[in-house]
């Protein structure tokens, strides 16, 4: 019997090496430990055998079962370190290989246009405020001098949400909630935001664009302060080429009121179709400060005076990167935006 455990002490030994695989080693071990396997055969027969007998084939027993398990956790080592090598061996990394490009996109034209202007205006010490794009009738016209029923809507068609609220035409509401808020104090603040109009589509007019409005209310406020303030802007825009040009307007809210024109860059003034002939574009509406608007945000137009205006954000960037169609920046085309 001790020899027949000898002899499967070496046939262990070649079929863990025969197996490849946990579960593999685990039927050997079944094989050979388990209920059905030559070593319980032969514990059977221990009770036909003398006590000095039975005392040597125990011990041959429990020598042979350490034996296996130790042969089984070697087979089980071996095999987990195979599995590792072949997976380091697959996966290496080239460190060579030259790296993929990441493709990071760019600040929109909008965003680095506002920021300038931005700029412009801090520098000078004012303040940035918002305003909310879904607004109330009471700000985006009554209080902007503009009552029900005043023929001046017009010049500004507006979607509408309900007979009170709608998508504000533009950011002079904020001038209203400014001042309200400032309470009979000195003003000085800008306000970028996005405007909506149903105006029809064009090379120059879309139904949602973007406004910086600009407000300054003080004692001894000018015309000459406005004129300087917007002068001084658009030269450090647009360069000491580009012709400016103030031209008497009407807004309900400003008095007097003027428009802003800047030499159009496409036909240097000789008039096209981006122009409208005209050899200008318009970039923004300014004024002083209506007396009525004043007063109703509880300032006396006697002791304050102000000046205001409003610039379209897309023509500035069009003007100063000649690009001859507003519907460029809503578009998305990576081919447009990647060039900024
Ligand atoms: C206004 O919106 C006035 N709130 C501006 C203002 C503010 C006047 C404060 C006085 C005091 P206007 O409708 O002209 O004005 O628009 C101002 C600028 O927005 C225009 O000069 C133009 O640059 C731009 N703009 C107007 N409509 C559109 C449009 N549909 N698409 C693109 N830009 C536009």
């Amino acid at each position: 019997m001790l020899e027949k455990l000898l002899s499967l002490k070496n046939q262990v030994v070649n079929d863990l090496k025969k197996a490849n695989t946990i579960n593999e080693v685990n039927e050997t071990k079944a094989a050979y430990l388990g209920k059905k396997s030559p070593l319980q055969e032969l514990m059977s027969k221990m009770r036909d055998l003398s006590v000095e007998e039975r005392k040597e084939l125990g011990k041959a027993a429990n020598e042979f079962r350490a034996f296996v398990e130790k042969e089984l956790s070697k087979r089980i080592t071996e095999i987990n370190e195979e599995a590792i090598n072949k997976r380091l061996e697959s996966e290496t990394i080239d460190v060579t290989l030259p790296g993929r490009k990441f493709r990071t996109g760019t600040i929109h034209p909008l965003r680095k246009i506002t920021r300038e202007i931005e700029d412009f205006f801090l520098g000078m010490g004012y303040k940035i405020e918002e305003g909310p794009e879904i607004e109330l009738d009471q700000y985006n016209f009554e209080m902007l001098n503009l009552p029900k029923g005043h023929p001046a809507r017009e010049m500004q068609d507006s979607f509408y949400i309900d007979e009170n609220t709608l998508l504000r035409t533009h950011t002079s509401p904020v001038q209203v909630r400014t001042l309200l808020k400032a309470k009979g104090e000195p003003v000085k603040i800008i306000c970028p935001g996005k405007v909506y109009r149903r105006d029809n589509d064009d090379a120059t007019h879309s139904h949602q664009f973007m406004q910086i409005e600009g407000l300054v209310v003080d004692k001894d406020i000018t015309l000459a302060d406005l004129k300087g303030t917007l002068t001084m802007l658009c030269k450090k825009m647009f360069g000491e080429n580009l012709e400016i040009r103030f031209r008497p307007s009407f807004f309900p809210f400003t008095e007097p009121s003027v428009e802003v024109d800047v030499t159009c860059f496409k036909c240097n003034g000789a008039g096209c179709s981006l122009c409208k002939s005209s050899g200008w574009i318009e970039v923004l509406g300014a004024g002083m400060v209506h007396p009525n608007v004043l007063r109703m945000a509880g300032y006396d137009p006697k002791v304050y005076q102000g000046f205001a205006f409003g610039l379209g954000i897309e023509r500035f960037s069009m003007l100063m990167n000649s690009i001859d169609d507003i519907r460029h920046f809503y578009t998305n085309d990576p081919r447009f935006l990647r060039q900024f």
